[in-house]
C-alpha cells in the first residue's frame, strides 16, 4: 500500500517545531525552545518571530534527517495556521507555503487547538481512542478550553477562559513569589513538599463552563503583600505551603468545571492536553476521578502534549485522507476558531 509522508511545522508561539509522520507513525519530532524569553518573564512576540526565522530551516532539516527521508518523498506539508501570535504564525505559514509550492505537493492548514486534541490519536491505529463523543480540557500557557469532541473535525468549545490561561495563573503567581519563568513546573515540585490546605484562596465565581484566573492572581498578590508586611521572611519560610495551596486552588477550579461539563453532557470520557497537563496534581485528580465518578481519562505522552509538530502532523494525516487541502493564498489567522 502507498505510504503517506507528512512534514508538519508548528510556530504559533515560542517553540519552533517540525515533525515527520509516515502513516500516522511519528518518525521524528523536533522542537527548538526559545530561551530568550526567560529573561523577560514571558513571551515577547517580536523576539519570538525573529527566533522562528533563525530556527525554522535547521529544525526542518533535522526532522527530515532524523526521519531518514528525503523531501522528495513527502506527500504533503502541514502547518499551523492559528490561533497564535501573528508574527510567529507568519514564519511557519510562509515557510510551509514555499516548500509545498517548490515540491509541487499539497499544503494542509491546521488549527492549533484542534491539534492539541487530535494529538490523542497519534499512533492510535483506528483513530477512535478516546471514543466519540469525549470531552477535551486543553490547558497551557496560552489556552484553557473545554471542548466537546463529536468527531475528528466536529468540535464545540463549551467553556473557555474569559481572561488569563491556566498556565499564566501558574506563571504569574510564581513571578510574585520570585520564581523563574515558566513557574508552573517549579510550583508543581514545591507543591509536593507543602500543605495544600495551608492557605485558602477563594475560587472565582464564573457562570457555566467558563473560567477566570485573573482574580486569583490578584488575590494571591494581596495575600502575599499582607503577609510580607507582617513577616518579611514569609515567602522563604512558607514557599512550599504557598505553592501547594495555589496548585490546590487551581486544580479545584479545573475539576469543578470538568465535573459540571460531564454532568451537563453525560460524557464520561475525559481527555486533557497542553503543557499544564504535565502537572502532577492534575494527573492525580484525574486518576482519582476514574473511581470517584466512573470517568475514563486520557493524557497523551508528554512530548505530544506541550506545543509540538507531531500533533500538527496527525491532523495533516487525517486531512490528507479526506483530501482537504489549503490553497496557496491561505493566510495565518491569529484568532482562528475551532
Ligand atoms: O503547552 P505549553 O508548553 O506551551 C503553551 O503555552 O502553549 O505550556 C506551557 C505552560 C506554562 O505556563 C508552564 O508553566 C505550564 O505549561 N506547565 C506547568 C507544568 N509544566 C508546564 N504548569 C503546572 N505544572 C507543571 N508541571
Ligand atoms: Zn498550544
Amino acid at each position: 500500500s502507498q505510504k503517506i509522508y507528512i512534514l508538519a511545522i508548528e510556530s504559533s508561539c515560542d517553540d519552533t517545531a517540525a515533525a515527520v509522520m509516515c502513516n500516522a507513525q511519528i518518525l521524528s519530532n523536533v522542537v527548538a525552545n526559545q530561551k530568550i524569553h526567560e529573561a523577560y518573564g514571558g513571551v515577547v512576540p517580536e523576539l519570538a518571530s525573529r527566533a522562528h526565522q533563525q530556527h525554522i530551516v535547521p529544525v526542518v532539516d533535522q526532522a527530515l534527517k532524523k526521519a531518514k527521508i528525503d523531501k522528495s518523498q513527502l506527500s504533503a506539508i502541514a502547518f499551523t495556521r492559528g490561533p497564535g501570535l501573528m508574527g510567529s504564525l507568519l514564519v511557519g505559514t510562509s515557510f510551509a507555503k514555499s516548500l509545498a509550492y517548490g515540491l509541487g505537493i499539497p499544503l494542509i492548514d491546521v488549527n492549533h487547538m484542534q491539534a492539541h486534541i487530535l494529538a490523542h490519536f497519534i499512533e492510535e491505529k483506528d483513530f477512535n481512542k478516546p471514543p466519540f463523543p469525549f470531552l477535551a480540557l486543553t490547558i497551557s500557557g496560552g489556552h484553557t478550553q473545554i471542548v466537546k469532541v463529536n468527531d475528528h473535525f466536529d468540535m464545540e468549545v463549551i467553556g473557555e477562559t474569559i481572561d488569563d490561561a491556566v498556565g499564566e495563573a501558574f506563571d504569574k503567581s510564581g513571578k510574585l513569589l520570585g520564581l523563574g519563568y515558566p513557574a508552573g513546573p517549579e510550583i508543581d515540585k514545591r507543591a509536593k513538599l507543602g500543605n495544600p490546605k495551608a492557605f485558602k484562596f477563594t475560587k472565582p465565581k464564573v457562570d457555566g463552563l467558563n473560567f477566570s484566573f485573573s482574580g486569583l492572581k490578584t488575590a494571591i498578590l494581596y495575600f502575599v503583600q499582607k503577609q510580607v508586611k507582617a513577616n518579611p521572611n514569609f515567602i522563604e519560610e512558607r514557599l512550599n505551603d504557598i505553592c501547594a495551596s495555589i496548585q490546590y486552588t487551581i486544580i479545584g477550579i479545573l475539576m469543578d468545571k470538568l465535573k459540571l461539563a460531564s454532568k451537563q453532557t453525560g460524557i464520561t470520557h475525559i481527555a486533557i492536553g497542553g503543557g499544564v497537563s504535565a502537572n502532577s496534581g492534575i494527573r492525580e485528580a484525574l486518576k482519582q476521578s476514574e473511581a470517584k465518578f466512573g470517568w475514563t481519562t486520557y493524557i497523551p505522552k508528554f512530548e505530544y502534549t506541550t506545543d509540538n509538530a507531531a500533533m500538527i502532523a496527525i491532523v495533516g494525516h487525517l486531512k490528507y485522507l479526506k483530501g482537504e487541502y489549503a490553497q496557496q493564498n491561505v493566510m495565518a489567522s491569529a484568532r482562528l476558531k475551532i
